[in-house]
């Protein structure tokens, strides 16, 4: 699909009125911050998605940098590094910077331009409705930064300036891609456009909310202060994933035979959801492979899942973040077509709004 593709402004055309050869469903633009560690979450919830769809759509996957900044101060070599994780983890993960755009944020400027712009688009109305500032600032609104709040409205800009036709993300996300459609209807209406397409958010699999490993109703995070075992990284090697899920919160009943059975179990439901996304299952075929075994049988199971599957991407981290250079390669060679994507659609935004085109 080409950037001039007329958008259309209901949405995202559905998969069935479309043809599909490769990269003819449609544009995907997703972006992980480089705060902390990549997690299981990060990889199940959106990762491995983006792995599985990237031959069907045309790709954008960012290091959203400027996002990573809005929260608790980041030292600004930990950023550096974590900004080449972030990407070291895509290609790890099976990403092919030949075909998808993987960049960084920061490098294309027009994110924060168009930002700026829908800054005066969305209304305080909107943004105090988001649960993730909620969340994120906590009782302490009146110490939480300018950026935080506004955030909702540079990720639209992530999203928008592609025409992006579908957003696959973690379920905590879901909210954010809602005021983008917000964001895009009201541009299109205050300016009688049709210029930005309204993105749908791809919201898939067991692994869409994966939980902490020590409490079953947290959800599984970067930023989780709390214990070291609570959260799978994508760089854990062999032993700390089994210590982990050994020490995994459980209760003492077998697992259930039906999803039913998982009601009032949030550990056991948050490892099963892990194990049915490790191993492409729903969760009720996860379920009922597993119905009846105890947790130290299932957790074993599990480990050797998990082992298997993220130990391959660590070492092809590891490997890439010791050559730093041919992260940087594709990274830039993604800004570039990023560019070629983003900078018309800035164009085109200003001048909607009557900006005076500069000489
Ligand atoms: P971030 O960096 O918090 O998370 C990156 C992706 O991982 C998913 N995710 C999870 N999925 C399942 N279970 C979990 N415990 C879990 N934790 C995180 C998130 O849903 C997300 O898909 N605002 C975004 C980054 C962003 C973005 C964008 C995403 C900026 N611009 C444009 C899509 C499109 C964020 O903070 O994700």
């Amino acid at each position: 699909m080409s950037g001039s593709t007329p958008p259309a402004r209901e949405g995202a055309p559905s998969k069935d009125s479309r043809p599909s050869p490769a990269g003819n469903q449609g544009r995907i633009l997703s972006g992980i911050k480089p705060t902390g560690n990549l997690h299981l979450g990060n990889y199940l919830g959106a990762i491995r998605n983006w792995v599985a769809m990237q031959n069907n759509f045309e790709c954008l996957f960012c290091v959203v940098d400027l996002h990573a900044i809005t929260a608790e101060k980041i030292e600004p070599a930990e950023l550096t590094r974590a900004t080449r994780e972030v990407a070291a983890g895509y290609i790890a993960a099976g990403i092919d910077p030949a075909q998808a755009a993987l960049f960084v944020q920061s490098h294309v400027p027009a994110h924060a331009e168009l930002a700026w712009v829908f800054n005066c688009v969305a209304r305080l109305g909107w943004l105090n409705r988001m649960t993730q500032f909620k969340d994120k600032a906590g009782k302490n609104r009146e110490a939480a930064s300018a950026g935080l709040y506004v955030y909702p409205n540079l990720m639209a800009a992530d999203i928008l300036l592609y025409k992006a036709t579908h957003v696959p993300v973690g379920e905590d996300q879901k909210q954010h891609v809602e005021l983008t459609r917000d964001i895009a209807q009201k541009f299109n209406h205050d300016y009688a456009t049709n210029l930005f397409v309204l993105p749908e958010p791809v919201i898939q699999g067991a692994g869409t909310r994966v939980m902490s490993l020590r409490d079953g109703t947290k959800k599984m995070s970067k930023s989780d202060g709390g214990s070291d075992y609570a959260v799978i990284y994508m760089t854990d090697d062999a032993d700390s994933i089994a210590q982990k899920i050994r020490k995994a919160t459980t209760d003492p009943n077998p697992l259930p035979e039906s999803v039913a059975g998982l009601e009032g179990r949030a550990e056991a439901a948050n490892l099963l959801n892990i194990y049915a996304a490790l191993t492409g299952q729903t969760l009720e075929q996860a379920v009922a492979e597993q119905a009846g075994q105890q947790f130290s049988q299932f957790k074993a199971k599990l480990t050797e899942t998990a082992v298997a599957v993220l130990g391959p991407i660590n070492a092809e981290m590891k490997r890439l973040m010791d050559d730093p250079e041919e992260i940087d390669r594709a990274l830039k060679r993604g800004a570039e077509k990023a560019k070629a994507i983003a900078g018309p659609v800035l164009a085109e935004a200003y001048k909607t709004v009557g900006f005076l085109p500069s000489a």
